[in-house]
């Protein structure tokens, strides 16, 4: 079964036309039928005249908070139509306040049947929608966004490129899995001189095994040098270890 994304938003208008759900890898699985990708206008679940979706804080304060009504009411049917009860279900809010996304979480939600992405709006929701409805809240970054819009596209697009057949390569998802904690390799392309910097000769050699040992090294070099909170995760192997020594005496050789 295809895992289902339905996005439940105040601003559907911000996932039409040809946008990042649309181009590229994700607008080919949805063709494809890899993905279902449903985008909900919350406000489908008001019962007023004019459709209002929230209202002034409790206690007074700056801000409009998300009424509890159409959300929960919102949640309760997208679940439903994806066969309530699924433990392979989620419904995941975003917010700032979330636990930070990443690769892992990203290969967790890829494993759903269904996921159901609130975006928050305003100052918030009704922390009652917490309570009865939530599953988990998830932030992007510690920054602060206007909405939960651009997190839910950033989240469906980590997601999706993880299912089976969506990159082009059948092995690159699980190879990544495994190079998770080691930032990428430098990349070349034509041509091989370029405003007087030359491609490194080793990659025109032609020697795989060779191309492969500095591939590893340069990633190595690369999070030693960025990202040195990563190398610690990693699962390290002994010609790592070794690559890693080579890269320090070279430092300390200046
Ligand atoms: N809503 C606003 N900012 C956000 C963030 N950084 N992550 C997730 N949801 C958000």
């Amino acid at each position: 079964m295809a895992l289902r994304i339905d996005i439940l938003t105040l601003f559907p208008e911000m996932f039409e036309g040809p946008g990042p759900l649309s181009s590229s890898m994700i607008g080919r699985a949805r063709a494809a039928g890899q993905v279902d990708i449903r985008i909900r206008n919350i406000r489908d679940w008001t019962h007023d005249r004019h459709r209002v979706a929230d209202d002034t804080p409790y206690g007074g304060g700056a801000g409009m908070v998300m009424k509890p009504e159409p959300l929960v009411e919102a949640i309760e049917t997208v679940r439903r139509e994806g066969g309530a009860g699924n433990s392979r279900s989620k419904v995941v809010y975003l917010t700032p306040a979330g636990e930070l996304f990443n690769q892992a979480v990203a290969r967790r939600f890829a494993q759903l049947d269904h996921l159901i992405l609130i975006c928050g709006h305003y100052e918030g929701i009704d922390e009652r929608v917490r309570d009865l409805a939530i599953d988990e809240e998830v932030s992007i970054g510690d920054y602060v966004l206007t909405g939960g819009e651009l997190p839910a596209m950033v989240v469906t697009d980590a997601v999706v490129r993880l299912l089976p057949g969506v990159l082009g390569n059948p092995d690159s998802a699980r190879q990544e899995s495994f190079m998770d904690h080691i930032l990428d390799y430098p990349v070349y392309t034509r041509p091989e001189e370029f405003r007087g910097v030359r491609v490194p000769a080793v990659l025109l050699s032609g020697h795989h095994a060779q191309i492969q040992r500095w591939r590893r090294k340069m990633a190595l070099k690369r999070t030693a040098e960025r990202r040195p909170d990563l190398l610690e995760r990693a699962a390290l192997t002994p010609e790592d270890r070794l690559l890693l020594d080579e890269i320090r005496k070279e430092k300390a050789a200046g």
